[in-house]
C-alpha cells in the first residue's frame, strides 16, 4: 500500500478502527510509515478497538467489584482480578496496566503518582528517568529493587502525564489499599503530594510537610515518610533538594531498624 491510501490506514488505526483495511499480503514488506513495535501490544490494549464491544459494568474484569477486589488472597489474584480495569477514563488509554512490583514481604513501600509513558510501555513502575533516580535511592540506603515494594495511586497513565484527578484517584485507591494489606509494609515513603493527599487526605504542599513522620490509619497505623517525588528533584537538582530527600530515607530506614518490632524479630530469630 502507498501514497494516500496508507495515510489513511495509519489514520484509522490511530483512530482504534483497525481491521476496516485488509493488512497486507503475508511476505509483504511493511508500509512506508509504520514501524515495527519492538514491544508487542498488550491483549487488553486490542480491546480498544472499537469495534469490540463495550464491557458493562457487569464484566467482572472491566469494573472489578469491591468485594472481588478484598478477597484477593495473593497480589497476583489481586493483579489478575484488576489488570482489566475499566472503571475509570484512564484505563481506556492506557497500553498497559502498571500494577507495582516487588518482593510480596517487602517492610518498605515506595508510592508514586501513576505511570509515564515508558512505565505505559513496559507495564512496571518507575522505569523512566525517575526511576533511575529511584533507584539509585533505594540502593543509597542498602536495599535493593527487588526488596522493596513499588506502586502508584493510579494503575494506568494519565494523558499527557498529568495530575491523576481526585475521581480517578480515588477509583484506584481500593486497589493500592488492598496491596498495602497483603505486603503490609513496615514504613510507607510516598513520592510527591498526590500519594500524600489521596491516601492519606493530607492537603498540604509537599515543600512544607515533607520529612515529617504522617500515619496511615489501616493495620493499626503505619508510619508514612513524605518526600518529594524524584521527577521533581531531576527538575530541582540542588543540593538543599537532594539533602533533603536523603535525610527522609534515612529516616525511614533508621524506623526499620530501630524500631520496636524490628527488635523483637531479632530477638526472636
Ligand atoms: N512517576 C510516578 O509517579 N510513577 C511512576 O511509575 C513513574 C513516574
Amino acid at each position: 500500500m502507498s501514497g494516500p491510501l496508507h495515510l489513511w490506514r495509519d489514520a484509522l488505526q490511530d483512530l482504534g478502527l483497525v481491521g476496516l483495511v485488509p493488512p497486507p499480503a503475508p511476505g509483504a514488506p511493511p508500509a512506508a510509515g509504520t514501524s515495527q513495535a519492538a514491544i508487542p501490544p498488550p491483549p487488553e490494549a486490542i480491546s480498544r478497538g472499537s469495534r469490540l464491544p463495550l464491557p458493562s459494568p457487569s464484566d467482572p474484569g472491566a469494573f472489578p467489584p469491591p468485594e472481588t477486589v478484598a478477597a484477593a488472597a495473593t497480589l497476583e489474584d489481586l493483579q489478575n482480578c484488576i489488570s482489566g480495569c475499566l472503571a475509570c477514563p484512564l484505563g481506556a488509554g492506557r497500553i498497559r496496566f502498571v500494577f507495582g512490583e516487588g518482593s510480596p514481604k517487602a517492610t518498605l513501600m515506595f508510592i508514586g503518582e501513576g505511570p509515564g509513558r515508558d512505565e505505559d510501555l513496559q507495564g512496571r513502575p518507575f522505569v523512566g528517568k525517575a526511576g533511575e533516580l529511584l533507584d539509585k535511592m533505594i540502593a543509597a540506603i542498602g536495599f535493593q529493587r527487588s526488596e522493596v515494594f513499588i506502586g502508584n495511586v493510579v494503575k494506568c497513565r494519565p494523558p499527557d502525564n498529568r495530575t491523576p484527578t481526585p475521581q480517578e484517584s480515588q477509583c484506584c485507591l481500593p486497589y493500592l489499599k488492598r496491596q498495602i494489606e497483603l505486603i503490609r509494609p513496615r514504613v510507607i515513603v510516598t513520592l510527591g503530594a498526590t500519594p500524600l493527599r489521596e491516601l492519606l487526605g493530607v492537603q498540604t504542599g509537599i515543600t512544607r510537610i515533607r520529612g515529617q513522620w504522617q500515619r496511615l490509619e489501616m493495620l493499626g497505623g503505619i508510619p508514612v515518610m513524605p518526600t518529594f517525588h524524584p521527577a521533581y528533584v531531576l527538575r530541582q537538582y540542588t543540593q538543599e533538594v537532594r539533602r533533603a530527600v536523603w535525610n527522609d530515607l534515612l529516616a525511614a530506614r533508621k524506623w526499620l531498624d530501630e524500631s520496636p518490632q524490628a527488635q523483637q524479630t531479632s530477638a526472636s530469630e
